[in-house]
């Protein structure tokens, strides 16, 4: 009943998500009464315009109301409660929690103590499922399909949470091409590539530079370089203007290719493209809102199924071991119970069930 991953919507309830969506938007006043009476807690421990001002304004026009915080120093957390007891008290207050947190896996840990629905809003450069809804949904109605499509990912894939999530979600379709467009510090991580592109056997290509892939796109993810993952100040000043998409880049794209981003941008799209048929970031974060309805109103049980938290519980494996990633909820949220999941064939290799990084 929880939505932590993607991957704990199957594609059919994507579909029925879009389609709800739809119908949202056609028929707005049949769904302004649909949360009467219910409350969304929105727990925001990092900074958010979109996806906190979205879900607020999803509740509201569904009849609900919005109850939280935006920033973590205005609430108990400043004084040293835990993610878990922050969940099971808000259990009590709200009917349903979208939750935003600096370290991966902390909405897991939320959903694990809450006796609400708990939705990941983006934890740490892990995954943030309902930017993907809205991603997808824009593809779907620009293109018609998810299927067949050459979708580029451009700028930070390494902290880019947005990045794993779509393309979790994309290696689910058939004919799914991916290229990877980062500097060599910024690339996909491993476990992504593992799980969502190797043993599904997609087909993606690895480059430096932008201009060189613009042409093959049916679709290009424009992503920040995410100042606030950086440990190192001097990596991200060197970073941070890898990449620009200018009316120049665009020459020889094909005159139909979508430009998403997830924003907020910095300067790796110039304002001269906000003109672009082809740019889709301000209709993207509109899409946001409707997805975010859906999405509601599912969790909520509007007359369909529950979904399952994340992370397959009957695979979980309790060690006698820490995970090494110090951007992981483990390594500050006490009385936590450590769970690995098996990766790859070799016996001894875990990942982290949290932020899955290998350990
Ligand atoms: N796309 C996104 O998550 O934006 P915010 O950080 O403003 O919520």
């Amino acid at each position: 009943m929880s939505l932590i991953d993607i991957l704990d919507l199957s594609t059919d309830e994507l579909y029925a998500l879009m389609d709800t969506a739809k119908d949202i938007i056609k028929n707005p006043a049949e769904y302004s009464e649909r949360c009467r009476g219910k409350k969304l807690a929105t727990l925001f421990y990092e900074p958010s315009t979109r996806t906190r001002l979205s879900f607020e304004a999803a509740m509201l026009d569904l009849g609900g109301s919005v109850i939280g915080f935006s920033d973590a120093a205005s609430s108990s957390v400043s004084k040293g409660e835990s993610v878990a007891d922050t969940a099971r008290i808000v259990s009590g207050y709200a009917d349903i929690i979208a939750m935003r947190h600096p370290k991966e896996g902390a909405p897991f840990v939320a959903a694990r103590a809450a006796s609400i629905p708990v939705i990941n809003a983006g934890d740490g450069g892990h995954c943030h499922p309902t930017q993907t809804l809205a991603d997808i949904f824009t593809i779907y109605r620009g293109r018609g399909r998810l299927t067949d499509i050459t979708v580029g990912f451009c700028g930070d894939l390494k902290y880019g949470r947005t990045v794993h999530s779509l393309i979790a979600a994309l290696s689910r379709y058939e004919g799914i091409r991916v290229v990877l467009i980062s500097p060599t510090e910024l690339s996909l991580p491993d476990y992504v590539k593992e799980e969502y592109l190797d043993k599904k056997g997609i087909i993606y290509s690895e480059r430096r530079s932008l201009e060189g892939a613009v042409s093959e796109l049916d679709v290009l993810y424009m992503t920040r370089i995410q100042q606030e993952r950086f440990d190192s100040r001097e990596e991200y000043e060197r970073l941070k203007d890898s990449y620009t998409l200018t009316p120049e880049t665009l020459l020889p794209a094909k005159k139909d290719m979508m430009i998403l981003h997830p924003l907020p941008r910095l300067n790796e799209i110039s304002v001269e493209v906000d003109s672009d048929s082809r740019a889709m970031y301000f209709e993207q974060a509109k899409n946001g809102k409707f997805m975010r309805m859906a999405l509601i109103l599912k969790l909520l049980g509007d007359g369909s199924e529950a979904v399952g938290v994340k992370c397959a519980e009957a695979e979980r494996i309790v060690k006698d071991r820490r995970c090494g990633n110090p951007r992981c909820i483990t390594s500050t949220e006490r009385g936590i119970e450590h769970m690995f999941k098996r990766c790859g064939d070799d016996a001894n290799e875990y990942r982290c069930v949290y932020c899955e990084a290998r350990t």
